[in-house]
């Protein structure tokens, strides 16, 4: 049976065995999905271990996504831009660094949400690591306007800097700003901040949303509550995390398994069964 795992520490939490249990249910293939806790310092060693004990692959995250592309062998040009993997497959003796994150948000936003990200204007607050795996796919969704704003200044400039040859490529116009400085109204407004982990609240005026402006938290649970209930009090269509953790694991099956699963169903289950 094709062995894969998600490592992570802490991992306990992960609802990613779930997932991939239920896709592979649904689709009908054989495989075992585990949680490993890796000790900090440790991941390499443990990713190594994980090929030779004859894993297919591995998903990754906190705090190793940006350790991953230094053991990877060979990069997704997603990964390469986002500096991080969250997913890898082994190849023989080859190590796949990939990143589903972005498309995994794209897919949750256009399918899952029912907004299309083509022309629409769209705020990304947050120039750390979980902006960083998503600002090239929202690039190549056509967006008319992305502003990368950040309560540090330098690394938006940074972030925005590595993906203007992409946004050039897309006609997609691509600015950075501090958080206290944003200008104009946005039709999709993302919270990439670690602010709510902090307790500090939304970091940045409702001003932000236009009407039944799309407003989503990449993260989910308690820790998506603060921005979801302000962006609900505030009139715009509030959204969690959850929707862009199911699709950026239907991404990384697709990348495993060749077949990418009806992630909208096991979206909806993982709601209910999380109720
Ligand atoms: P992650 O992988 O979750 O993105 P990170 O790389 O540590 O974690 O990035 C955290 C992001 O949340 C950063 O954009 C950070 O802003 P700074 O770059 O200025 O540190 C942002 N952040 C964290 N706490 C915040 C707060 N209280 N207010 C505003 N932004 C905050």
């Amino acid at each position: 049976m094709d062995l894969y795992c998600v490592m992570g520490n802490p991992v306990e939490h992960s609802k990613s065995p779930w997932i991939h249990a239920r896709f592979a249910q649904i689709m009908g293939h054989e495989l075992r999905y585990e949680k490993r806790l890796v000790p900090i310092g440790g991941f390499a060693d443990a990713v190594r271990a994980f090929q030779r004990e004859g894993g297919k692959g591995c998903n990754v995250t906190v705090p190793f996504k940006f350790e991953s592309p230094a053991i990877a062998t060979k990069l997704t040009p997603r990964a390469q831009l986002a500096q991080a993997s969250n997913t890898m497959r082994f190849d023989g003796s080859e190590i796949l660094g990939d990143n589903t994150d972005g498309i995994g948000l794209v897919s949750d936003i256009e399918r899952n949400a029912g907004v299309a990200i083509r022309g629409r204007d769209v705020l990304l607050a947050g120039a750390g690591g979980a902006a960083s795996g998503v600002l090239g796919p929202l690039i190549e969704a056509g967006a008319r306007r992305i502003v990368v704003a950040n309560r540090t200044l330098g690394k938006a400039r940074v972030l925005v800097k590595r993906h203007m040859p992409l946004a050039a490529q897309h006609s997609v116009q691509v600015e950075s700003c501090e958080l206290a400085a944003i200008n104009g109204v946005f039709d999709i407004v993302i919270n990439a901040t670690a602010a709510s982990m902090t307790g500090s609240g939304v970091p940045f005026s409702a001003s932000v949303l236009k009407p039944r402006a799309l407003a989503i938290d990449m993260m989910y649970g308690p820790a998506a509550a603060p921005f979801v209930a302000w962006a609900g009090e505030h009139g715009a269509v509030a959204r969690d995390g959850l929707g862009m953790l199911v699709e950026q694991a239907a991404e990384a099956f697709l990348v495993w398994r060749g077949v990418r699963p009806p992630s909208a169903e096991v979206l909806a289950e993982l709601r209910r069964t999380l109720s």
